[in-house]
């Protein structure tokens, strides 16, 4: 079998691309290396036999069409994307044109080639912010609040809709927050692990009572592994970690792991239109594919604070140059929440 994967120098995508190779997969990865793209991520595998790199942007139809025209690949797997919600609310412009514009690219080149898979990774975000104690299934309407979240919904739709017009056989996988080893220290578990260790302020939104559901990130990548396999064009699975956890519960587990006290919390000025819950039911993909997540969220979370404490030099390099004007940018200015 042979993958193009999109975005494979990222934080899920180059666990994917590991995960593939281990599998016995044939390995492309089209990434445009932006500031979360990082080929360090993929050191273990860089001179693996079945695998290859193209630095190359999604938005680049040619580039796209000759790729996919060359290799001819038995599925593609898109992770590629702008991933923050609070950088796409700093800037919406770059989610617009990778979410929407890159998708649209790759999906009329898996129409002209007619692909045999493409899987769609999509994202629990398209739901919007769920009352307790409600979850969304598959057929939950999608109310995005971000523009983040509203152009992963476009594109969401977007891939459906080649399904349903030309049979192009699309898979979307919309999972929940992912954690893990190499996550850029933009999101909440790395950068209060990151925070905790240089015991700088860990800037908790608003009351820190949002709920999001932990996955971690190899339960993820397995999923989708058993997706390219099991699943059926046309259709959408969610995939959950069964952890539904208070964002100041997740902080405080993290300032007691890290041997740190509660004076490092600080409360900011809440992100404008926060989700306040994530909650998804995953019945469908373990029904039809048998998979379950693995790891709890205690395991998941020890193994990732170990990690992030062994690579330190990866979190200093990845921490230098835009990081710190992207930190001043979104935390600098947050006057004190509530
Ligand atoms: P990430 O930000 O760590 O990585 C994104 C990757 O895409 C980077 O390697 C980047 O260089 C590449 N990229 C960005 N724009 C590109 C372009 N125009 N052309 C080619 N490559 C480009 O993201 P992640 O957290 O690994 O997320 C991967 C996917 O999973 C995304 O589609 C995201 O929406 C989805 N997802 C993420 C989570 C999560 O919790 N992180 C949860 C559910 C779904
Ligand atoms: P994040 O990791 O950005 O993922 P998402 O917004 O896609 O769910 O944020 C997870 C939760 O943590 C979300 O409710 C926002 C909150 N959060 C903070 O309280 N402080 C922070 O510095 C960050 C980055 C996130």
């Amino acid at each position: 079998m042979k993958i193009i994967v999109t975005g494979g120098a990222g934080f899920i995508g180059s666990a994917f691309v590991r995960l593939a190779l281990a599998e016995g997969a044939r390995v492309v990865n089209l990434d445009k290396l932006t500031y979360a793209g990082n080929l360090e991520n993929l050191a273990a595998v860089a001179e693996h036999p079945a695998y290859t790199f193209v630095h190359g942007d999604i938005c680049d139809a040619k580039l796209v069409n000759d790729l996919v025209a060359a290799e001819k690949p038995d599925a593609v797997v898109h992770f590629a994307a702008e991933s923050h919600v609070d950088r796409s609310i700093l800037d919406p412009s770059p989610a617009f044109e990778t979410n929407l514009r890159g998708t649209f690219t790759l999906l009329e080149a898996a129409r002209a080639h007619r692909l045999p898979r493409f899987i769609h990774v999509s994202t629990d975000e398209v739901y919007g912010s769920i009352p307790f104690p409600g979850e969304a299934d598959e057929n939950f309407p999608l109310n995005p609040s971000s523009p983040y979240s509203a152009s992963k919904a476009g594109s969401d739709l977007l891939a459906r809709s080649y399904f349903t017009t030309y049979g192009t056989p699309v898979i979307v996988t919309r999972a929940s927050n992912n954690y893990g080893p190499y996550q850029f220290p933009e999101k909440l578990i790395p950068l209060m692990i990151s925070n905790a260790f240089e015991d700088r302020a860990l800037p908790v939104y608003g009351d820190g009572m949002q709920v999001r559901d932990w996955l971690y990130v190899d339960d993820h990548c397995r999923a989708i592994h058993a997706l390219i396999a099991k699943g059926r064009a046309g259709e959408i699975y969610n995939i959950g970690g069964s952890a539904a956890l208070a964002n100041i519960d997740v902080v405080r587990r993290i300032l007691a792991a890290t041997g740190k006290t509660e004076s490092l919390i600080r409360s900011v000025a809440d992100r404008p239109g926060h989700d306040r819950r994530y909650a998804l039911s995953s019945a469908k993909v373990m029904r039809e594919t048998g998979w379950a997540p693995t790891v709890s969220f205690d395991d998941g979370l020890a193994r990732t604070i170990a990690w992030y404490c062994e690579n330190s030099g990866w979190v200093e390099r990845v921490k230098s140059g835009d990081y710190r004007a992207y930190y001043a940018r979104n935390y600098d200015d947050r006057h004190a929440g509530v």
